[in-house]
């Protein structure tokens, strides 16, 4: 039966609102209490289903009306305007309220004075539409926490085909899919899972990196919020290649609503047998729980991590030993980012091949763009590798927030480099960024408006490493300190060539001395701010670069 027929059986009219943080700070829980409320109030029969966010921000709280014709969407909808919306006819109108021909320029046109816009068929407007959601295909559709709609909507599917397989032809469909680390160091997932797996020992971890400390992200807590069952299966697919029998999600403390999603799903998950002493009826084991992280931005790095999961200080540890072989409590320990787990159940339900026939290069399936910053529509946008800056800018995005041109876009987090217009047009693709000193990371994607004042960034960039820096090597713990001094002086008009050639010296020690990426990578926003818009630290063309300096 499907999800139609059963509502037209059961005469209730299904509202998705949703339940996850964007939402909820927009009011998504006083609308739904409204809802609920007038529903009553006039004797219409409503079925509300607290759904997570399709990470389409600008129109939250969206909330959409099931029809015969799909899922009808309001954008912005506010518990004052419920009443109204009642007394206009909703939600019985929503068939022909979707009908409605949008604007042909604007998906958030309005709908009647004084209602909220209606955006007609949820799954049409352009900014979803055009995207390939093969890991967030299910959030914002499915009810995060209903084991039924999950399975319904293809879920554990990839768990069935890993229970079918072998430990080394599980590690190997990874390796054959191409996928790459989604943390940040797109190291190859099978490489790590194959070690991990070939290890010897009689404990085993798998630990979900969820501390998503990057500025502009919030791919992981759109997984957890909006479809945590694919984040545990991923986790229990994991642990059963590998040959661990415990996983650990180390959460961000300042996600307290994914903390509160994933551990309910937990719940569900291991009273319907998915996790437990018996996966599935497999005989094989397989325990989950949630660890609430320190609020260290370097609790993201794996080694800082795993110490702060026993206990201690979140100080970075020197390697060798790599994780994979000695880890969590000296034990073999698969250490892989929410999304790189969350990709791995379509991995095994549709087959390697599928999933590398998506992208470019040695750049794998998709990546889940997260647009943020100086932005008008910011949100997910899942693509496959390839996709340009320009086009995410312009056909997503709809341009800055502010009306004002666009002047550099950070990608990568707080450590990524900034890119000016020029390489907008470079596709995204971890070896294309590279090579022009630029990283991919996590995919966060924030947008500065020609306001921005670069040297100002760049000194916020040595800033934050000096304030979060773990202080267990000299290049980052001291010059980051020295790098912020010397961004002062030249920001105070000292821009002699001395003090240009310091700063980048200062960036090659930090490069090549630190111990972790912290200190390492911090020169790269310094550097691509520095070259690619000098009359912002006061100095001609040209100026900025290294070999200039
Ligand atoms: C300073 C620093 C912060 C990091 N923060 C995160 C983070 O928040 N989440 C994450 O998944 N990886 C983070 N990483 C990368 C992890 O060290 C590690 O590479 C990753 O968790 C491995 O998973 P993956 O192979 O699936 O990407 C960080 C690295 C550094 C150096
Ligand atoms: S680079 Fe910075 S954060 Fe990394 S180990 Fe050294 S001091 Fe710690």
């Amino acid at each position: 039966m499907t999800e139609t027929s059963e509502i037209i059986r059961s005469g209730a009219c299904r509202i998705y609102i949703p339940r996850d943080s964007a939402a909820l700070a927009l009011g998504a829980d006083r609308l739904a209490r409204a809802v609920a409320s007038e529903a009553a109030r006039r004797g219409i029969a409503v079925d509300i289903v607290r759904n997570g966010s399709r990470g389409l921000f600008w129109l939250e709280p969206l909330v959409e009306v099931q029809t015969p014709s799909g899922r009808i969407g309001y954008s912005n909808v506010q518990a004052s305007q419920v009443s109204a919306m009642f007394d206009s006819g909703w939600p019985a109108c929503a068939t022909q309220d979707g009908e409605r021909p949008m604007p042909a320029t604007d998906p958030d046109g309005s709908w009647q004075a004084g209602m909220p816009a209606c955006v007609g068929r949820v799954d049409a407007i352009p900014y979803l539409a055009k995207q390939q959601r093969l890991t967030f295909a299910r959030i914002g559709v499915t009810d995060p926490l209903d084991p039924v709609d999950y399975e319904a909507h293809g879920g554990l599917a990839g768990l069935r085909a890993c229970l079918a397989l072998d430990a080394e032809a599980a590690c190997q469909t990874v390796l054959d899919s191409g996928l790459r680390g989604r943390g940040g160091a797109a190291f190859p997932a099978g490489i790590k899972w194959r070690t991990v797996s070939r290890a010897e020992a009689r404990q085993k971890y798998v630990v979900c990196n969820a501390d998503e400390g990057d500025s502009g992200t919030f791919a992981d807590r759109l997984i957890m919020e909006s479809d945590p069952f694919v984040l545990i299966e991923g986790v229990v697919i994991a642990a059963l290649s590998v040959g661990a029998t415990e996983g650990i999600v180390y959460v961000r403390s300042e996600y307290p609503h994914a903390i509160a999603a994933l551990e309910a799903a937990i719940d569900v998950a291991r009273r319907e047998g998915w996790l437990g002493p018996d996966v599935l009826g497999s005989g094989r084991c397989c325990e989950l729980r949630v660890a609430k992280a320190a609020g260290a931005y370097i609790c993201g790095e794996e080694t800082a991590l795993l110490e702060s999961l026993e206990g201690k200080r979140g100080v970075v540890r020197a390697k060798p030993p790599i994780p994979a072989l000695s880890g969590l409590f000296g034990q073999p320990t698969l250490i892989n980012n929410v999304i790189t787990l969350a990709s791995v159940p379509f991995i095994f339900a549709h087959g390697a091949q599928t999933y590398r026939e998506f992208g470019m290069g040695r750049s794998q399936g998709t990546l889940p763009v997260q647009l943020a910053g100086n932005i008008r529509r910011g949100g997910l946008v899942e693509l496959a590798f390839g996709v340009t800056l320009r086009t995410l800018l312009d056909e997503f995005g709809g341009g800055t927030a502010s009306g004002r041109p666009a002047k550099a876009i950070q990608v990568g987090g707080p450590l990524g480099a900034y890119l000016p217009p020029a390489q907008w047009d470079l596709p995204m693709d971890y070896e294309a960024y590279a090579a022009v000193g630029a990283v991919v990371g996590h995919g966060g994607v924030v947008v500065h408006d020609d306001t921005a004042d670069m040297a100002g960034l760049a000194r916020y960039a040595m800033a934050f490493c000096a304030l979060e820096s773990c202080g267990k090597c000299t290049p980052c713990r001291i010059g980051s300190t020295r790098g912020v001094e010397v961004i002062e002086r030249i920001q105070r008009g000292d821009t002699s060539s001395r003090q240009v050639r310091l700063l980048h010296d200062l960036c090659e020690t930090m490069v090549s001395g630190s111990l972790c990426a912290m200190g390492g990578m911090t020169p790269f926003p310094v550097r691509s701010a520095l070259e690619h818009f000098p009359a912002d630290f006061g100095l001609p063309a040209g100026a900025g670069r290294c070999e200039a300096a």
